[in-house]
């Protein structure tokens, strides 16, 4: 593991993401789908209706709700991350709603398949790696032809006023994971998380170790190089490079920062 991959990962180990409540089918189909998986699947011209037998792999599914959502629509999925917390919180998840799920625990870099797959998504992960780019091609080369490949990153200019916050917890705090989350839970929280899925959320935004910052050209870059026509996105872009730019400077007043692309594989 190079030394980035070992601290992201001790770092989900401990917080591992995002721990969303999924009590019941509703909240798995029905909140899981208006909150985020109607945006995401949009991105890509996917409906739940569309996912039935589907190969689709999960490429960092974290704590395994969109894995499992996957699979809860019918479609066949596999899934990886690098931290066993994660992993073993997610098979609990498709245990507790009886879904089949391939769970693997590795670095997207070092994953090896004979499948080929429908829809490939890695949502949140790449940013969190020395070379998103070198990542995003070991996915390119699993996905089919005609297939679609679904990637949310961290925006350059969207993010910019949030790295300015998290320069001011570095700070006061330092790098010490611990004394961050103390820190951010004192004067960002009210001296309390309310629960673990918003302990988790503001560990991943305010206290990760490491991130990098994206641009919409540079991900129609990659898709470029690996044969994939661009098919959406969510928050909207125009595309090309004047455009995109003022796309992505209204992004800058953006709460998370956070830009999902689809693209077809030729
Ligand atoms: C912000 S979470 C996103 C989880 C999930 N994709 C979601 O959208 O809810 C990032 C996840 O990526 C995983 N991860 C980071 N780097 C990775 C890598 N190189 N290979 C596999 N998983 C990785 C982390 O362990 C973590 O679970």
């Amino acid at each position: 593991m190079d030394k980035i991959a070992c601290s992201v990962n001790s770092f989900y180990e401990r917080y591992p993401y995002p721990s969303l409540p999924i009590r019941n089918e509703h909240d798995l189909a029905g909140k899981l789908h208006a909150n985020v998986m109607s945006k995401i699947l949009s991105t890509a011209g996917l409906k739940p209706a569309s996912l039935s037998g589907k190969d689709i792999l999960d490429a960092g599914c974290g704590t395994g709700e969109k894995s499992c959502y996957f699979a809860y629509h019918g479609a066949k999925v596999t899934s990886l991350d690098m931290s066993c917390s994660s992993i073993s919180k997610a098979k609990k998840l498709a245990q507790k709603f009886d879904l089949i799920v391939e769970f693997n625990r590795c670095d997207i870099i070092d994953f090896k398949t004979e499948i080929k797959f429908d829809h490939i998504f890695s949502l949140g992960v790449l940013h969190h790696t020395n070379d998103p780019y070198g990542r995003f091609r070991v996915l390119a080369d699993l996905c089919k032809p005609g297939g679609t490949i679904t990637i949310g990153l961290y925006n350059r200019y969207g993010r910019f006023l949030h790295r300015a916050k998290r320069m001011w917890i570095k700070l006061n705090a330092g790098e010490d994971i611990d004394r961050r989350m103390s820190f951010v839970e004192n004067s960002i929280y009210g001296g309390k998380f309310r629960n673990i899925h918003e302990q988790a959320y503001a560990a991943d935004k305010y206290a990760n170790p490491y991130e990098s910052y994206h641009s919409v050209i540079e991900v129609i870059d990659w898709f470029n190089k690996n044969e994939i026509s661009y098919i959406g996105s969510f928050p909207h872009t125009d595309i090309g490079i004047f455009r995109s730019f003022l796309t992505q400077l209204k992004w800058f007043k953006s709460r998370n920062g956070f830009f999902i692309l689809s693209g077809r594989k030729n």
